[in-house]
C-alpha cells in the first residue's frame, strides 16, 4: 500500500500519548535531555521500559554510549519544558531544576514520575532506535495530572473532557 508520511502521522496522531523528557549523561560530562512520546511500559516483571529515538538526534551517540537513560514523565502545564528540550539548542539546560540520583541522569525536580533505567537491549526500529532499559528507581506522583499530545497539540485531561 502506497503511504503518504502526512497521512500516517494524522493516523497515529489518534493514539493519545503522555509526554516525556529522557534524560542522559554523555561521557564527557554533558546532560542529555530529550522530549519523547514514544515511552512505553514493556514488563513488570523484570521491570522493563522503552523509548524510541530518531537516528538524526544529537543525542544519539551519547544515549547509544551512556548505559542509562531517566524517563521524566511530565506534567499538566509543563509544556514549555517539552517544546525546550524538543529544540537543538546548545544549552538547553540553562535554568532548568533538576537533581541526580544513581547514574549520573538528570532528574527534573517537577516532573510527575521519573523512572532511571540501565540500557538493556538496543533494537533497529527502521529510522529509530529502540532502546529498552531496567528500572532501577523511580519516583511517581499518581495523584497529579499528566501533560498529555494527542492529534499534534498538546491536550490535558480538563480540555479532553470538555
Ligand atoms: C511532543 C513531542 C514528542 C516527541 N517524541 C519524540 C520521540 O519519541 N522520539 C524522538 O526521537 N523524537 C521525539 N520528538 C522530537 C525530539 O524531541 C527533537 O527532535 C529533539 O530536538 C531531539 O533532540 P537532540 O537532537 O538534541 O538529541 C518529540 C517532540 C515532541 C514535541
Amino acid at each position: 500500500m502506497e503511504m503518504d508520511p502526512k497521512d500516517l502521522r494524522r493516523a497515529l496522531g489518534c493514539f493519545a500519548t503522555g509526554v516525556t523528557v529522557v534524560t542522559g549523561l554523555g561521557a564527557e560530562g554533558e546532560k542529555l535531555g530529550v522530549t519523547a512520546s514514544s515511552f512505553n511500559s514493556v514488563s513488570l516483571d523484570p521491570p522493563l521500559v522503552l523509548f524510541s529515538l530518531n537516528r538524526r538526534a544529537h543525542s544519539m551517540p551519547h544515549f547509544l554510549d551512556s548505559g542509562h537513560f531517566a524517563v521524566n514523565v511530565l506534567r499538566e502545564g509543563q509544556e514549555e519544558l517539552s517544546n525546550r528540550f524538543a529544540t537543538p539548542l546548545a544549552d538547553k539546560w540553562d535554568g532548568i531544576d533538576y537533581e541526580i540520583w544513581d547514574f549520573g541522569c538528570p532528574i527534573l525536580t517537577g516532573a510527575l514520575a521519573v523512572f532511571e533505567c540501565q540500557t538493556q537491549y538496543t533494537y533497529d526500529g527502521g529510522d529509530h532506535v529502540i532502546f529498552v532499559g531496567a528500572v532501577e528507581r523511580m519516583r511517581a506522583d499518581p495523584e497529579g495530572h499528566p501533560l498529555l499530545f494527542y492529534g499534534g497539540r498538546y491536550q490535558s485531561l480538563e480540555k479532553a473532557r470538555a
